[in-house]
């Protein structure tokens, strides 16, 4: 089963809005992948997701209320197959812990399932208001959806 780890900077926006959306998708489609989110900085380590995160998932059908932020480890290159992250700042600190090539090669950004090689950020919302949360949203989707097709192409 293929593994696929999505990283933000506090783990409390972006990364889990697109935990929850791949998993909906998964279940929707029968995908058996493992998924799961975490956030280059520790501030928010232990805390569930913003409350506007929460908020926008739930219009989209989706709960992510009890999803609880942890802070990316060393381990988890050895853990996942695909490693997405969100923004520049995010990549940098992702691939700072990284500790051979391999590992480097996993990382990519979350939007080029998308838009191939434009590493394209999922801007930050955190600062913003609700309206950034639904363009988090719309973004993560869209991603979410090429992981989808992807899985179901390589059955
Ligand atoms: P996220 O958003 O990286 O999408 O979870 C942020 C949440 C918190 C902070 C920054 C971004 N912060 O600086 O506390």
């Amino acid at each position: 089963m293929k593994s696929v780890l999505f990283v933000c900077l506090g783990n409390i926006c972006r990364s889990p809005m697109a935990e929850g959306i791949l998993r909906h998708k998964a279940e929707q489609h029968g995908v058996k992948i493992r998924i799961d989110s975490a956030g280059t900085g520790k501030w928010h380590v232990g805390e569930n997701p913003d409350h506007r995160a929460v908020k926008t998932s739930k219009e989209h059908g989706i709960d992510i209320s009890k999803l609880v932020a942890r802070q990316i480890s060393e381990n988890d290159f050895e853990q996942f197959d695909f490693i997405y992250v969100a923004d520049a700042e995010v990549y940098d600190g992702v691939v700072d812990l990284a500790l051979n090539r391999d590992h480097t090669l996993k990382v990519d950004y979350i939007m080029n399932l998308v838009h191939p090689d434009l590493n394209m950020p999922v801007p930050d919302p955190y600062l913003g208001g609700m309206d950034g949360f639904e363009h988090v949203y719309m973004l993560l989707n869209k991603a979410c959806d090429e992981i989808i097709a992807k899985a179901i192409n390589s059955k």
